[in-house]
């Protein structure tokens, strides 16, 4: 049996956005710059895309620029958005994607900026009194803090980080790359400036992802050399990809209600399994229901380090992926978890699902952990 629990770090592709795509890739190779028929039919792909995209959002057409996905967004609100609108301090977690916070750690090195990171929980919710002090004694701050964690699945309530965000006029950038598609985000009402997408985190295509630039922002682009997206992101457009990812999002958005519960139900069941099967485990990150539902980070009883634990699991067929916290300034091993005061000498497996995972499979898996565990006792 071959079983996929790593959705978190990408998706297989949805059958029905592979038949959007296909189209494209045979036959509609013009390049959207081109002013001749071909050109013309590739843009107007592009702008059918994102007028979809938008919509869905409650965000308009003209706030949306595609981008080779998570990373490139992140990097072009972070950098473009500190130098642009003249930043000189900036507020983040100790526990955002390696996007962020190398971004950050960088701008910080080189003097751009001065860099303060939020007080953290053991479950990987930020202090918002904390932050409220932060923007207080740092007015006109670049707050970066990402709405779901990817190694724990905790949510951060970006709403009230966006009021406090307004109310001490900060600019508030969100990596979303984990909850677009999984959450109805309505651009109308969330406070933010900038949130960022990556298809291939919900069944669309690799390669592709979008950031979302609120209109009262205004910034240059990162990546020069090109007029494509409203002279923001200079470089020919992934046509097939951007055409994948609005597909995506739009069966996301179809079938979110149904996709929510089945996978809720999925993680839940696990949770119990785990419980009832391999006594001493515990999970990290916050797993109560209000978090992100595709992911669960499980540390287990000391035994095989997590290395040894993923192989025997890939051996068995079942993907996963994993850290442990590890000890102190060590490079290895997840800053999340260590962040975090995870036991550095457990390790970790997460553990994320889909629409297309089932029962048989967490049962299938649950065995596969029992037999790891029973041979260590
Ligand atoms: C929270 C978060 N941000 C950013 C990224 C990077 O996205 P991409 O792989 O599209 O560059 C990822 C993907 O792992 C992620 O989980």
């Amino acid at each position: 049996m071959k079983v996929y629990l790593d959705n978190a770090a990408t998706t297989r592709i949805h059958p029905e956005v592979l038949q959007a795509m296909l189209p494209v890739l045979e036959n509609q190779f013009g390049n959207p710059s081109s002013i001749h028929a071909y050109g013309r039919e590739t843009r107007s792909l592009i702008e059918t895309a994102r007028k979809n995209v938008a919509k869905l959002l409650n965000a308009s057409p003209a706030e949306l620029f595609f981008t080779s996905g998570g990373t490139e967004a992140n990097n072009t609100a972070i950098r473009c958005g500190i130098k642009d609108l003249g930043i000189i301090h900036a507020i983040s977690s100790p526990l955002e994607h390696h996007a962020v916070s190398h971004t950050l750690e960088e701008l910080a090195q080189n003097g751009t900026i001065r860099l303060s990171l939020v007080n953290i929980d053991k479950q990987g919710h930020i202090d918002l009194v904390h932050l409220e002090n932060l923007l207080k004694d740092n007015p006109r701050s670049f707050v970066s803090l990402m709405h779901a964690n990817n190694e724990t699945g905790t949510l951060t309530p970006i709403e009230k980080v966006g009021e406090l965000c307004r109310k001490y006029d900060a600019v508030f950038h969100s990596d979303t790359v984990q909850t677009m598609a999984h959450y109805r985000h309505d651009l109308s009402k969330l406070p933010v400036d900038f949130i960022t997408c990556a298809a291939h985190k919900f069944h669309g295509p690799k390669g592709v992802g979008f950031l979302y630039i609120n209109k009262r922002i205004k910034i240059h682009p990162f990546i020069t050399g090109g007029a494509q997206e409203r002279n923001m992101r200079g470089g020919t457009e992934n046509v097939y990809g951007i055409v994948g990812l609005a597909k995506a999002l739009e069966i996301a958005y179809r079938d979110m209600d149904t996709d929510q519960a089945h996978i809720m139900e999925l993680k839940n069941y696990m949770i119990s399994q785990l419980q009832n099967e391999i006594p001493g485990v515990f999970f990290n990150g916050d797993i109560s229901e209000g978090n992100l539902f595709t992911v669960l980070n499980v540390s287990f009883p000391p035994s095989d380090s997590t290395e040894m634990l993923l192989f025997n699991l890939d051996i068995a067929g079942i993907a996963a992926s994993g850290g442990s916290a590890c000890s102190s300034g060590s490079e290895i091993g997840s800053h999340v978890l260590r962040a975090m005061q995870v036991d550095p000498n457990r390790g970790a497996v997460r553990f994320s699902f889909s629409r297309f995972n089932n029962k048989e499979e967490i049962d299938y898996c649950i065995a596969k952990l029992k037999e790891c565990f029973l041979v260590k006792a």
